[in-house]
């Protein structure tokens, strides 16, 4: 994987890039309508050498379709892209060698063989060099603690252990850039934080490119820096992750305990309580807005015993967002 290319530029480009599906619908007997499913929507993005980058956005929101067509399995219906300088639906075989992808909803190991057998075939397949080959297997065995599993067919393997198993596989030829679709989907606790923890690893050891799909939004939170929302096919947000709390003009929550039960506190707006439950009250407060002032007024003006902040959750403020949205649609 010490592939030296001395130039730091995009990696991933995308212009304008659209994919328009004909559907035909039976609406009655020997009766079909056409209807036209925009499931890319005019995307623009660049994505650098080394980056990881976050891909989120609801179910049907085009995300695994973008993944398709930046994997040339899929051909867009309008727009230019590029990975690695490669037009990925004209030259699908070229890139395969540089990419590497996982499906969360589908495995690309062969079901009634032991791991290690898929592995063998894709060392052929790839035409991986020997050396090179046994060194990534070893290398990816440990990290992903996989060496009890080899002999074992895919078929009785659990979920996680699967999809260890077939991140290891997409990565055994030293692909420059790898493309996760929910890698974590129906992952327990522990196997999640164990995916994780690798592509942490993999990214910062060997700078590999990571776009990562998901509408696990801890996955995000744990992994990337950057992260880009698409819903109906559009491109919301590109950026930072903390500026995707101010995107969605979200609020921090005070939690106040007070000696007993009292009326709602009378806070200076937009600071407001928005529940009581006994003697204890939750004011919202923008989240750009320090704590202190508030704090104090209710110290100087209440009986209080403790307090608290509680930081944005950012899938209230994508919910947040979607919803914002759908009500610029209406109106
Ligand atoms: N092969 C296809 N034929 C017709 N419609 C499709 C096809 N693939 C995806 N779609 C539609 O395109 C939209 C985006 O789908 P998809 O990219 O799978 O979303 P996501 O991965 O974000 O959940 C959805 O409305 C979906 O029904
Ligand atoms: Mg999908």
């Amino acid at each position: 994987m010490d592939r030296v290319d001395g130039v730091d530029d995009a990696f991933i480009e995308l212009d304008g890039v659209e994919k328009v599906f004909e559907v035909r619908r039976k609406t009655g007997f020997l009766k079909r309508e056409r209807r036209q499913v925009r499931a890319v929507d005019s995307i623009s993005f660049r994505v650098e050498r080394g980056e990881m980058v976050g891909y989120i956005g609801p179910n049907g929101a085009g995300k695994s379709t973008t993944i398709k067509m930046l994997t040339g399995i899929l051909t867009p219906s309008a727009g230019r892209l590029r990975v690695a300088g490669i037009d990925p639906s004209r030259e699908r075989t070229r890139l395969a060698h540089r990419i590497g992808v996982v499906f969360g909803q589908r495995t690309t190991l062969w079901w009634d063989l032991p791991l290690v057998d898929s592995y063998r075939l894709m060392h052929r397949m790839y035409r991986i060099p020997d050396a090179r080959y046994r060194e990534n297997l070893d290398r990816l065995v440990e990290l992903l603690d996989l060496a009890d599993l080899l002999d074992v067919p895919v078929r009785q393997l659990s979920l996680g252990q699967r999809m260890r198993g077939d991140i290891a596989a997409a990565l055994l030829h030293d692909p420059e850039v790898l493309y996760l679709d929910e890698p974590t989907i129906g992952l327990d606790v522990v196997s999640k934080a164990r995916v994780r923890e690798f592509l942490r690893e993999l990214n910062a050891e060997r700078r590999t490119t990571v776009l990562l799909t998901t509408h696990d939004l801890q996955d995000i939170e744990q992994l990337c820096k950057r992260v880009m929302v698409i819903d109906h096919g559009r491109l919301m947000y590109d950026g930072p992750l903390a500026g995707l709390h101010e995107a969605g003009e979200s609020e921090r929550t005070l939690v106040v305990d007070l000696e007993r039960e009292l009326p709602p506190i009378e806070a200076p707006a937009p600071a407001r309580v928005v529940r009581v439950e006994g003697p204890r009250q939750w004011l919202a407060f923008p989240a750009a807005e320090s704590a202190a002032p508030l704090v104090a007024r209710i110290a100087a003006e209440y009986p209080l015993v403790d307090l608290s902040v509680r930081e944005p959750d950012i899938e209230a403020v994508i919910a947040k967002m979607y919803a914002e949205q759908a009500g610029r649609a209406v109106s």
